[in-house]
Formats: structure tokens, C-alpha cells, sequence
């Protein structure tokens, strides 16, 4: 993927932070946001909304993903995830494997709010299962 300006690191990783205002973590208390940057400029924010049937909760990530998608918006560049109680809050599995079917190519920003690391979809999620596998049977 190309790399994106440092500006717009900046407002990405900025919007992964406020996006956290909006989390429902009355369970877990583990607040997450999550802003998706499209091939466009546009950045889809999102949060984590749990359940209290516990394995409904969405992720930030995947809530920012359905987001776009269902409004239309297909292509992306990079996503920003930001945990408040966490430096560097690392996507999890589920969240990986739906990014790298619609984005298998994104950036991923882990933000502190002031520090960032920046990783490729491709390395944290190597040998990854995808469509290919679907059409070869
Ligand atoms: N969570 C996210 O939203 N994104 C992550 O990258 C890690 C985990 C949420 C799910 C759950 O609401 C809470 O954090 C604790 O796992």
C-alpha cells in the first residue's frame, strides 16, 4: 500500500482516539476505537459495542468495516485502532481475517494517541485463508 502522508496519519490516528468516546464496553470495560481511511480520504470511524450475551460484541475494527461497506464504500488504505487502556492495542483474529478479506493489502496504525506503529495487513495475518481457497474447489 502506498504510504500516506504524515497529516493524515495524524488525523487517523486522531480519529481512531475520539472514535473511542462512543464505545458500549459496559462489560468488559476495555474501550477501542477504530478509524478506516478509504481509497477516497474518507475515514469510517467505529467502536466496540458488546453484548451481554458475551460473544455478540462487535470489535472497533469490524464495526468501522461494516460501517463503510454498507454505505458503499469498498476500497481502503488504512485503518488506526486506539485503546484507552492499552498502548498499541493489536487487532484481534476475527478482526484481521475480515480486514484482509475486503483489504488485503491495508495499513494498520496502532496508536497511543501520541506514538504510533505501523504494520502491513500481510504481516499480521501471514498465510492467510481467502477466496482464492473458495474458487479452487
Ligand atoms: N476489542 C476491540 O474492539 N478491538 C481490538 O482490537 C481488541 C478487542 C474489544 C472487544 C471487547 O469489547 C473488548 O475489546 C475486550 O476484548
Amino acid at each position: 500500500m502506498d504510504d500516506i502522508n504524515q497529516e493524515t496519519i495524524k488525523e487517523l490516528n486522531e480519529t481512531a482516539r475520539q472514535a473511542v468516546n462512543h464505545a458500549q464496553a459496559k462489560y468488559s470495560h476495555f474501550r477501542v476505537g477504530a478509524a478506516l481511511l478509504s481509497d477516497s480520504g474518507e475515514i469510517f470511524r467505529g467502536s466496540n459495542v458488546e453484548s451481554s450475551s458475551y460473544s455478540l460484541t462487535l470489535c472497533a475494527e469490524r464495526v468501522a468495516l461494516v460501517k463503510a461497506l454498507s454505505e458503499g464504500t469498498t476500497r481502503f488504505k488504512a485503518i488506526s485502532i486506539y485503546a484507552e487502556k492499552m498502548d498499541f492495542c493489536p487487532p484481534c483474529g476475527a478482526c484481521r481475517q475480515l480486514l484482509y478479506d475486503y483489504a488485503p493489502e491495508l495499513d494498520v496504525y496502532l496508536t497511543n494517541g501520541t506514538e504510533f506503529k505501523k504494520y502491513s495487513l500481510r504481516e499480521l495475518l501471514p498465510h492467510a485463508f481467502d477466496d482464492s481457497q473458495l474458487k479452487s474447489l
